[in-house]
């Protein structure tokens, strides 16, 4: 435990910000305020000084040599596959493959079902998803004449998800997969996800849910999910870019037609023909991110290192404030519901991006915009909405320098 808190204590705040040396800069005279999580989190010294001192002490080629070095990278890299599958509470470390990041990992289930579908099978995804879980499903239907469904989930004035029996359905003897996010990434909301699986299994549709924003925040335990796929990003969830994880189980695993080739994922090679290697390796091809996948870990650790039920509240209370104080003003619109861990909002006649850029000017740091999710933004008929998302080490004095800017910026910007 970093902070030798009890797992139910309060953390403290300040305490943790000195694990993240990037946040104590200013811009422009002015200290920074990030509080753009949801796009990348910033990397705790444990995380940093793990990676260094990889390749310090340890760095080479894994599963290749039989040399001292190898050997100590192979075990090092092998160890943060176990230590990734405990965090999201996978069964064995083998069902965690390797990616870049959640949109490769969603791309080699799309790439690696292909062979698997025909015309006028179903790919159903739900209307709150970001392009990484949308085009590669867009794009798999366009190469097999499958079609793309979208899942209409109702959301309430709240920004919550209302359940509509109507949902059931889109769950047909046709839907061959169903992929849906875990948490929203550009409102912040929580799909009802347990009996939206129920219905995918009832049609024994393969289940793959987006975790990109919920690791950071929420513990996530697939075991209970009982999805088939669990991808997400190392970067949002405080570890390194280029990094990210395909979690399945062994049988979804298996229907994978691997999406690259190449050396590490091979069995045995001739002129002729390759026999590919076991799971996990199978779908691992190439030298892999191994300062990422060690770094991850380190990630996992920090985390875990921390009262996480209290990190979350943390981050609840920190934009249930920022909820309050904007929903006071006549015009602000606010898109996520209260209780999530972000507030996306529109202000009346005033574009986000003039928006982002006046708290730019004043060292706040949030994405404004279509938040990559074009389709929804066109659903809630906006051009794009101003996304402040929070992590464990934003404070409370940054809520209110936020509300604050915010104010003066719809002050100066506003034409009446
Ligand atoms: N998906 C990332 C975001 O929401 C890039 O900002």
């Amino acid at each position: 435990m970093l902070f030798n808190l009890p797992p139910t204590m309060p953390f403290n705040v300040d305490l943790l910000r000195q694990h993240f040396p990037i946040l104590s800069q200013t811009i422009e005279g002015h200290p920074l305020v990030y509080l753009d999580n949801s796009a990348t989190t910033q990397k705790p010294t444990e995380v940093l000084t793990t990676m260094l001192d990889y390749y310090q002490t340890s760095n080479a080629n894994v599963h290749r040599g039989a040399h001292f070095l190898s050997n100590n990278a192979t075990s090092q890299f092998e160890q943060a596959r176990q230590n990734v599958a405990n965090f999201i509470h996978a069964a064995d470390k083998d069902y965690v493959i390797w990616t870049k990041g959640a949109t490769e990992a969603i791309n080699m289930v799309a790439y690696g079902i292909e062979q698997q579908l025909k015309p006028n099978d179903e790919i159903l995804i739900s209307n709150l998803e970001h392009h990484a879980n949308l085009v590669p499903w867009q794009q798999l239907a366009a190469r097999t004449g499958a079609i793309l469904r979208i899942l209409p989930l109702v959301l309430t004035e709240e920004g919550n998800v209302l359940w509509q029996d109507s949902y059931q359905d889109y769950f047909t003897a046709h839907t061959k997969l169903f992929a849906c996010t875990h948490v929203s990434n550009a409102l912040g909301v929580k799909p009802p996800i347990q009996q939206l699986l129920r219905l995918a299994k009832s049609v024994n549709a393969l289940t793959l849910l987006d975790g990109a924003q919920a690791v950071a925040h929420y513990p996530v335990n697939v075991d209970e999910l009982d999805c088939d796929f669990y991808v997400f990003s190392g970067h949002k969830m405080y570890g390194p870019t280029g990094i990210g994880v395909l979690y399945g189980k062994t049988a979804a695993l298996e229907r994978l037609t691997p999406y690259q080739t190449g050396g590490e994922m091979v069995a045995s090679v001739s002129y002729d023909k390759t026999s590919f290697n076991q799971l996990p390796y199978r779908l691992e091809a190439g030298t892999p991110n191994i300062e990422g996948a060690i770094g991850l870990a380190a990630a996992c650790q920090f985390l875990s290192s921390l009262p996480r039920n209290a990190l979350l509240a943390w981050e609840q209370e920190l934009a249930k404030k920022a909820y309050h104080a904007l929903q006071q003003h006549p015009k602000i619109r606010l898109y996520s519901p209260v209780d999530s861990t972000m507030v996306s909002f529109t202000v009346d006649g005033i574009s986000s991006t003039d928006i982002s850029e006046f708290l730019d000017s004043r060292g706040i740091a949030v994405r404004a915009g279509q938040h990559c999710a074009h389709p929804l933004m066109t659903s809630l008929g906006v051009h794009g909405t101003i996304r402040a998302s929070f992590a464990c080490y934003n404070t409370l004095q940054e809520v209110e320098g936020l509300i604050t800017s915010v104010f003066e910026g719809i002050e100066l910007l506003a034409d009446d």
